[in-house]
């Protein structure tokens, strides 16, 4: 069963500057229980899409395509019912999340009032509710009586993926969950975001830059390359046998884990304008095999049978 089902999602933004065309056409779907990996350097359009599928910061947006979840149509539904969504049906671990809890406020009050938001519940199973999903992330509940500030960054980071399965939602969005730790907390949040998908039958995607980091939990990768779908495929086939060029660059970027210090090869380049429609194959001027072909056309895009958008395609082992 598909749960998330995201068709010729094109996303626009008007600025004074001009239309910025950040996602186009961008195809990606999720099965029941499935994690599935969304990967892209910095500024490629993760986020966006992530907010687009939520209906988050829509001020100057324009979007055009399907996002269907569990069959029903996002795209133009009330304000209202995507709230309901929201947090019951999907949950959300924004960018940045540990900072993301109001400092102010305790840790239960902030999962009580997410609590009530959605249902109406005892205050006794409110707090169960609360210590349970807490003890799962392995925080101690004896401590929901504290301020934000009184956990490390990993520990804030896992309030806030409990916070999201709170309600066992049938989606859960995690964007960037590892980002800005260390390399031992990351590992434990990608198991754990692993756990939570087993024991909570839930299903998920998980956003990174980093290829390396996320791959081992993923059943299916998409590599995001200027706001489009470059290549999909499990994780085997991105890992083992990448097609795109970028793909390839991205593994090739690697930063061993647990190794002396290395200098960190990036991908020279800068990825394309988003003022211009290209006609082109927009890693182009990145790529080391870049053809007459390239410039002359776009490559085919990933729709449908489609795993890699690449004139090559296939001979790019
Ligand atoms: N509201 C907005 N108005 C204009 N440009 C935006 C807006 N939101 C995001 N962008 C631009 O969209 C691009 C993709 O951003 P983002 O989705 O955050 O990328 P990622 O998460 O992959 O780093 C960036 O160039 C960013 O500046
Ligand atoms: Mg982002």
């Amino acid at each position: 069963m598909t749960v998330l089902d995201v068709q010729g999602l094109t996303v626009d933004f008007s600025t004074k500057g001009g239309k910025h065309h950040i996602l186009k056409n961008v195809a990606l779907n999720i099965g029941k229980g499935e994690i599935v990996g969304l990967i892209g350097e910095s500024g490629s359009g993760k986020s966006t899409l992530a907010m687009t599928i939520l209906d988050i910061n829509s001020k100057n947006r324009e979007m055009y395509g399907n996002i269907r979840f569990r069959g029903e149509e996002l795209s133009n539904i009330s304000k209202e019912r995507m709230r309901k969504l929201r947090g019951k049906h999907i949950g959300f671990v924004p960018q940045s999340s540990m900072n993301a809890l109001n400092p102010l406020i305790k840790i239960e009050k902030q999962f009580t009032e997410t609590i009530k938001t959605h249902t109406e519940m005892p205050a006794q199973q409110m707090f169960e509710l609360t210590s349970k999903t807490l003890e799962m992330v392995a925080i101690d509940p004896s401590r929901t009586n504290s301020f934000p500030y009184e956990f490390s960054g990993g520990q804030r980071q896992r309030i806030m993926i409990a916070l999201s399965m709170l309600l066992s939602p049938e989606l859960i969005i995690a964007d960037e969950p590892t980002t800005a730790l260390d390399a031992t907390v990351q590992s434990r949040i990608i198991d754990l975001l692993k756990e939570v998908v087993e024991q909570k039958h839930t299903s998920m995607l998980v956003i990174s830059h980093d290829l390396h980091t996320i791959s081992r939990i993923c059943d299916r990768i998409y590599i995001m390359y200027g706001g489009r779908i470059v290549e999909v495929g499990s994780t085997e086939q991105i890992i083992h046998h990448p097609k795109h060029p970028y793909t390839q660059k991205l593994l090739s970027s690697r930063i061993p884990l647990m190794a002396e210090p290395v200098k960190v090869k990036g991908i020279s380049g800068k990825p394309p304008s988003t003022l211009i429609k290209h006609s082109r194959c927009e890693f182009l001027e990145r790529c080391d095999r870049a053809s007459v072909i390239c410039e002359a056309k776009r490559p085919p895009e990933c729709i449908g049978n489609v795993r890699v958008a690449c004139h090559f395609g296939e001979g790019h082992e």
